[in-house]
């Protein structure tokens, strides 16, 4: 199992970090565009090798795509991060035209790959992905909606002042501080509806604090997080590779389902070899209902800017 990362900067690198502890894949190539950075962030993960129990073999290579050549599955973190103050959209210009061309770089290399994109605006940058290149929509896959679930169970775990592992939870819908749509009504702990614990309001709180998870962090580091986006694109990596058939929230094509049609955005499928192998349909609240079709407008708005 050979996986490429594109963009070995703090996601990459944090990603290609997770999937090597994990073990599962026997190569993991970083690619960046910055001379010898890539091979500087592979050595010091491979450093690590010996100290964390792995063998998967990590190289860096800056810019030659040769060297991903026959990658069963590629990430592209590639692009700008927000700075404090930013919205994902805002850093649309940049980033389109990094992950128009990686993405048909990776492809020349490895046809039969399956894409996951992580650069922001993530759901737009899939879509992006769909209409540039003629890859079949079960293998583009976009990573927002695993890391958004993530926070989710954080922040339900606080309020219910529980474990995490006694949480479980998940967010649907575009990957912005607007568009994400935190499944209260579905989220439990230990089967438990977590409504049965929590009053109204502090679940609302809980769902906005998921909101603006990642700018809460932006704001704190200066730049955006890394560790649990990492960990998150390491977990789709995971249930591809190992065809776990897994359900996580994450960015596909939709034709008809949800009510939405030509556009990527959150929603929940199963993960296996086949990279989506089934979007999965849940019966939504009216209010669940009524913010997913907002998202979806805000998501269409943002697509609406790319040049195609
Ligand atoms: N989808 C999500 O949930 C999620 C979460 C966190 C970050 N992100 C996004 O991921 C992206 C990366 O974030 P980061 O914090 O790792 O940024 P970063 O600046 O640390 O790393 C980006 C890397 O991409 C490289 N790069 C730029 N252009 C390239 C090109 N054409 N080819 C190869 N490499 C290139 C840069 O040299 C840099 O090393 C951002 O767009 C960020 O908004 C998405």
């Amino acid at each position: 199992m050979k996986v490429t990362v594109v963009g070995a900067g703090a996601v990459g690198a944090s990603c290609a970090e997770y999937i090597a502890i994990k073990d599962f894949a026997s190569e993991v190539v970083l690619l960046d565009i910055k001379e010898g950075f890539a091979e500087g962030k592979a050595m010091d993960l491979m450093q690590t090798a010996s100290l964390n129990g792995f063998d998967t073999k990590i190289t860096g290579v800056t810019n030659d795509y040769s060297k991903t050549a026959g990658s069963d599955i590629c990430v592209i973190t590639s692009g700008i991060p927000r700075k404090p103050g930013m919205t994902r959209e805002e850093l649309i210009g940049i980033n389109a035209g990094i992950v128009k061309s990686v993405s048909s770089s990776l492809i020349e290399q490895s046809p039969n790959t399956i894409i996951i994109v992580v650069s922001n605006p993530m759901d737009t940058m899939t879509y992006l992905v769909h209409k540039t290149t003629n890859l079949p929509k079960n293998r583009i896959i976009g990573m927002g909606g695993a890391l958004d679930s993530a926070r989710f169970k954080y922040r339900l775990a606080e309020a219910l002042e529980a474990p995490i592992s006694d949480v479980d939870g998940m967010v649907i819908g575009g990957h912005s501080d607007k568009g994400m749509v935190p499944l209260t009504a579905h989220a439990t702990r230990n089967s438990v509806k977590v409504s049965e614990f929590l009053s109204a309001d502090r679940l609302d709180q809980v769902k906005e604090d998921t909101k603006v998870g990642g700018a809460t962090l932006t704001k704190l580091l200066g730049t955006s997080a890394w560790y649990a986006p990492g960990a998150a694109v390491s977990g789709l990596v995971q249930a591809i590779a190992c065809d776990q058939k897994k359900m996580f929230p994450c960015s596909t094509l939709l034709e008809g389902e949800y009510g939405l049609n030509d556009l990527c955005i959150g929603v929940p499928v199963i993960l296996g070899r086949n990279g989506i192998e089934e979007i999965v349909t849940i019966k939504l609240s009216d209010a669940e209902e009524a913010h997913l079709k907002e998202s979806a407008e805000g998501v269409q708005k943002t697509n609406g800017l790319l040049e195609l």
